[in-house]
């Protein structure tokens, strides 16, 4: 008789923005009346740029011509788009990465969740609490996490660092010394960030305990101060502790289109195990190449014409976020985030729960926030908005929630 992974069997309810997702249908169901605005999960709004497009059209031609047709692309990636990312994503920060470094995929959310396969079971993982709910999951789904506590909200072996607005969103040194710290930095939820030098003590900290950390920077495009790292490579000895996940769904609109890239520097390692191997090893086995078409396309974000157009794409939607910030703000709102990331941060008001808020919002305004206890304990008493939508949906949305 087969037996399950039991694991699975452990996983509270399902994947968050499932729920939401459900929750919404059946609303949408029961009022068939109502235009309902979806300001939860981050998915992005405006069609592809021009550029971009131009390239699919390109590419699209190309594999319908016996002499310029690509089958199965290099399981790592085209060494055009490899090499397009270091030239434009390190060189200029002064990173010293190289396209053997480089690993492209079918996007962050993929990598997030499969990068914990060549880390040992036994691993202790650190997360910032509230979290991007991939990187627990997927630790649960290998063993790693330990057992549920359904009061708490938390599982037993994983160490939570809480981010509240007590201590402005920023991570403090766990008491236990965990092997892996997950950071996303901007944040995903709270759309705050760290300074370059904040960062450089989590590298400090992750070198002299003999962590690794996994750093997602899927919302790099959206910084705009100048005391912000752009990757962690820009912290000095990041190559000897940290793998980096990046993303093309926030900068260019690539949901829909899957793309992303992992940096796995050859300088990490594991006593004489490289970890740039094992997880080429890893992708060579169980990965067979973001397609010709997309990878394209995503060298089409570096050419100048492409360039212009997704900073056009970041302004729109931070010019969203601006909206949504100052709008609540002076509604009387406490909010965060939506100044290095399109997502913004409240506090519910009237000490309403996360969940209760999100069903106050959906029947009432008929926007759709995320709740934030979805994303751990200390999201409780919070709610996520999202800067992603239409500028003139966005409006609404605000006079809606201002008018409650
Ligand atoms: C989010 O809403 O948190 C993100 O869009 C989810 C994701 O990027 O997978």
């Amino acid at each position: 008789m087969f037996k399950i992974n039991e694991n699975y069997q452990k996983l509270p309810g399902s994947y968050l923005f499932s729920t939401i997702a459900k929750k919404v249908a059946a609303f949408s169901e029961a009022n068939p009346g109502k235009e309902i605005i979806r300001l939860g999960i981050g998915d992005v709004t405006q069609p592809l740029a021009p550029a971009i497009i131009e390239a699919m059209h390109k590419a699209v031609e190309e594999m319908g011509n016996a002499d310029t047709f690509r089958g199965y692309a290099p399981d790592l990636g085209y060494g055009f788009l490899r090499e397009a990312i270091v030239e434009h994503d390190y060189k200029p920060r002064g990173c010293n990465i190289s396209a053997d470094e480089v690993f492209v995929s079918d996007g962050a959310k993929s990598d997030s969740a499969n990068i914990q396969e060549i880390f040992s079971a036994g691993n202790r993982i650190a997360v910032c609490d509230p979290v991007y709910p991939v990187y627990v999951d997927s630790n649960v789904m290998a063993g790693r996490a330990g057992v549920y506590h359904g009061e708490s909200g938390t599982w037993s072996n994983v160490v939570y660092m809480p981010c509240t607005m007590e201590n402005g969103f920023v991570p403090e040194f766990p008491k236990e010394v965990p092997d892996m710290i997950y950071l996303c930095l901007p944040n995903n939820p709270t759309g705050t960030t760290i300074t370059k030098s904040q960062l450089q003590e989590w590298v400090d900290y992750a070198n002299r305990v003999g962590a690794v950390i996994i750093y997602d920077g899927a919302y790099e495009a959206y910084i705009s101060e100048e005391d912000v790292a752009h990757s962690i490579y820009e912290c000095e000895g990041a190559k000897e502790c940290a793998i980096e996940l990046k993303s093309y769904s926030k900068n260019a609109g690539f949901t829909g289109v899957r793309l992303g890239y992992t940096i796995v520097p050859k300088e990490l390692k594991c006593g004489e195990v490289s970890l740039n191997q094992m997880w080429a090893r890893r992708h060579g086995t169980k990965f067979n190449g973001a397609p010709y078409i997309v990878q394209r396309a995503g060298e089409a974000t570096y050419s100048p014409e492409g360039k212009a157009q997704l900073e056009g794409q970041v302004a729109y939607y931070m010019k969203n976020a601006s909206a949504i910030k100052n709008g609540l703000q002076s509604a009387g709102y406490t909010v965060f985030g939506g100044v290095n990331a399109p997502y913004i941060w409240l506090k519910t008001p009237d000490n309403m729960t996360s969940w209760e808020f999100f069903d106050f919002l959906l029947e009432r305004a008929n926007v759709v926030g995320t709740p934030g206890s979805g994303f751990g304990p200390s999201g409780e008493g919070y709610f996520r908005l999202t800067a992603f939508g239409s500028y003139e949906n966005t409006l609404t949305a605000l006079g809606r929630i201002k008018g409650l």
